[in-house]
Parts: structure tokens; sequence; C-alpha cells
């Protein structure tokens, strides 16, 4: 029951194959984009668009030959419906309703975060449903109580910025390029922890919103203040303050969130979900509350394919999924989270 997983929401195209009766993933490839949109500081759709059309066929081409498989052996195929860019989400599901049409099979429309919810559920250390899930991407950041394939509640999430777009922004500010997170966080690990303090947003709010982009001008107006005053300004020091704050918001609202919702284990998914500081200090939260995390396997934290092919797995397990074959279909650059179906 060989199914594929098409993910082209953003700037990675991501392809895999996922063995749903052997419960096995076989094989999945991720072109990121990230070089192409760095030189204009972020991505560009249009960009984006054309370039997941040229990697498509031949990242499809690279899994079956990875998993040793042929596309007859195919069931399945699972594209990324929405939410995301457009023309990207366009690119990725006229590929696979179309191949779907031309081998007469079942295409399968997967909501993203989903997609990410789900990935941990990959790893060699799975959780049990029910779990409280931290989705904490590029675009997003959620927290949801998960009850079981399909049915996710919205707990709290990001009144402005994301988590991952604040680590973006601020690494931009302070000239580490495009996409930043991973080398403001690298950059963070040489700082002084106790140079700077940054304001931790609506951490004492109660509730379980979040709010980021405070933060980015907080490190612009300390930028600003100690250039004035010509004190020396370390970038580490400045990465370090930022991460700092983000992490410890992030890590107070996941332990609020166990402790309301009665739940003993935190899933943590998407791009941010892959920072050091973060698994360090919710492990580390994880131990004093007693509470469990998982985090999915390093290299499906962030978006691929591999996420999308499970998800649809599930699905078609738990008989939740609205399959398509025909010509007619539609994507969802905005779509509902706790709607995903
Ligand atoms: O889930 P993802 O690949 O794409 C979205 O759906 O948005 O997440 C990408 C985001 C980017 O903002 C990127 O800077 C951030 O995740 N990210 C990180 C790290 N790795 C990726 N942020 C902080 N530390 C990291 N190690
Ligand atoms: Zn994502």
């Amino acid at each position: 029951m060989l199914i594929l997983g098409v993910e082209t929401s953003c700037d990675e195209t991501g392809l895999a194959l996922y063995d749903a009766a052997a419960g096995r993933l076989l094989a999945h490839a991720v072109h990121s984009q990230a070089a192409m949109h760095e030189a204009y500081g972020g991505v560009v759709p249009e960009l984006a668009s054309r370039d997941h059309l040229r990697r498509l066929v031949p990242l499809t081409r690279e899994v079956f030959a990875r998993a040793e498989r042929g596309i007859e052996e195919l069931r399945t195929v699972a594209y990324t419906e929405g939410p995301g860019l457009a023309g990207a989400l366009l690119a990725g599901a006229a590929f696979a309703r179309g191949l779907a049409h031309a081998l007469g099979l079942p295409a399968i429309g997967i909501h993203h975060l989903e997609g990410h919810l789900l990935s941990p559920l990959l790893s060699s250390r799975p959780p049990r449903f029910p779990f409280v899930a931290l989705l904490v991407s590029g675009g997003h950041t959620q927290l949801m109580r998960v009850r079981e394939v399909g049915r996710y509640e919205l707990l709290g999430e990001t009144q402005d910025d994301a988590a991952g777009e604040a680590f973006d922004k601020t690494a931009k500010l302070l000239g580490l390029g495009y996409p930043g997170g991973p080398a403001l966080s690298k950059l963070a690990e040489s700082g002084d922890p106790a140079r700077h303090r940054l304001p931790r947003p609506m951490i004492a709010s109660g509730d379980l919103e979040f709010s980021f982009s405070g933060l980015k001008t907080a490190v612009f107006t300390l930028v600003k203040n100690e250039s004035r005053a010509n004190r020396n300004l370390r970038p580490q020091d400045l990465a370090r303050a930022f991460v700092d704050a983000v992490v410890d918001v992030l890590v107070a609202k996941c332990a609020l969130a166990i402790e309301r919702s009665g739940l003993t284990q935190l899933v943590v998914a998407g791009g941010v979900g892959a920072n050091k500081q973060l698994r360090r200090a919710l492990d580390e939260r994880a131990r004093t509350s007693g509470f469990d995390v998982f985090y999915p396997e390093p290299e499906l934290c962030t978006d691929n394919g591999a996420m999308i092919a499970f998800a649809a797995a599930l699905r078609l397990r738990a008989g939740k999924h609205q399959s398509g074959s025909g010509a007619g279909f539609t994507v969802r650059p905005r779509w509902d989270p706790a709607a995903p179906a």
C-alpha cells in the first residue's frame, strides 16, 4: 500500500514514499529553495512556484529509485492542499492530481499543519493519543489538543508573528541571511546570557496566546540605544538574549497547556522544533514538571513530503479522508487548523 507524499506549501519541495501496510517510510527527498530566495531576504512566491514545477518530477523519480519500488506499485497520491502560498500549493496539487489521474489512483489533500502535528508519530519513540502539540514554524505558533487523527482543538496561538518569523526577522536584523533561524540559534550558543535581557511577551497573560512581533523591535531598540551610548555590541549576546526570551515563553506556555489539559505528553513540531535551546529547555521542564516530550526526527522537523504521506496513511486507516480523482480540484491557502478535513 504505497503512498506518495507531495509537499510544496512554501519553499521546500518534499517528496516521500510511505508503505502503509508495513508502517514504514521507504524514502524521502527534500529540495530547499532557501539559497534561491536568500538574495531577496524572503520567499518570492512566483519563484517558489516555478522552482517546485522544476523539482517535482526529478524528486519523484529519486524517491522511487531510493525505495527501489516501481510506480506501478503506487496506490495513493497525497499532497499538501493548504495552508500556504497559493501558487506553490497549486504546483504540487496539479502535479499530484495529474499523476493520480493518469494512473487511475485516488489523490488525498492534506492539511500542512496536520502533517507537522502527526510527524512525531513517525519517530522511533512515538507518543500516543491524546497529547498536547506545540506547532512552531515560520508561519504558525499554536498549541493544540490532539485527541486522535482528525480531532484537533486549538488551545492558543500567536496574535501576530510566528516564532519562526521572529527568528527570521531578528536574524535579518543581525545580518544573518534567510532563513535565519538556524544561524541565529547557532550564534546564540556562544552568547553571554547575562549581557542583555529582553522582555518575555505575554508570559504572564494567564492564557495560551503568544505575541512575538515586539521582540524584534526590542532587539532593534537595544541595538540603537547601545550604539548611541557607544557600547560594544556582540551579535552573539543579542542572539542569546533573543533565543532565551522566545524559549522562556514557549516553555512556560507549553507547561501551562499541559497543566490545564491534564495530559502528560507534549509533542513539538514545525521548523523551530529543531531548535537546540528549545529542546534543552523543554526536556528540563518536562523532567521537573513530570510530563514527556516528543519530537519528530530532526530531518522531519522542517517541511517534507514524509509527513504528508504519513498523515494520509493515518487518515486512510481511520476512514477519515476525502479523496478525489477527476480533473477539478482546489487548494486552500488559508485553512482553519481546527478543521483539517
Ligand atoms: O516548518 P517549517 O520548515 O516551514 C513552515 O511551515 O514555516 O519552518 C521554517 C521555520 C523558519 O522560520 C526557520 O527559521 C525556522 O523554522 N527554524 C529554526 C530552526 N530551524 C528552522 N528556528 C530556530 N532554530 C532552528 N534550529
Ligand atoms: Zn511547515
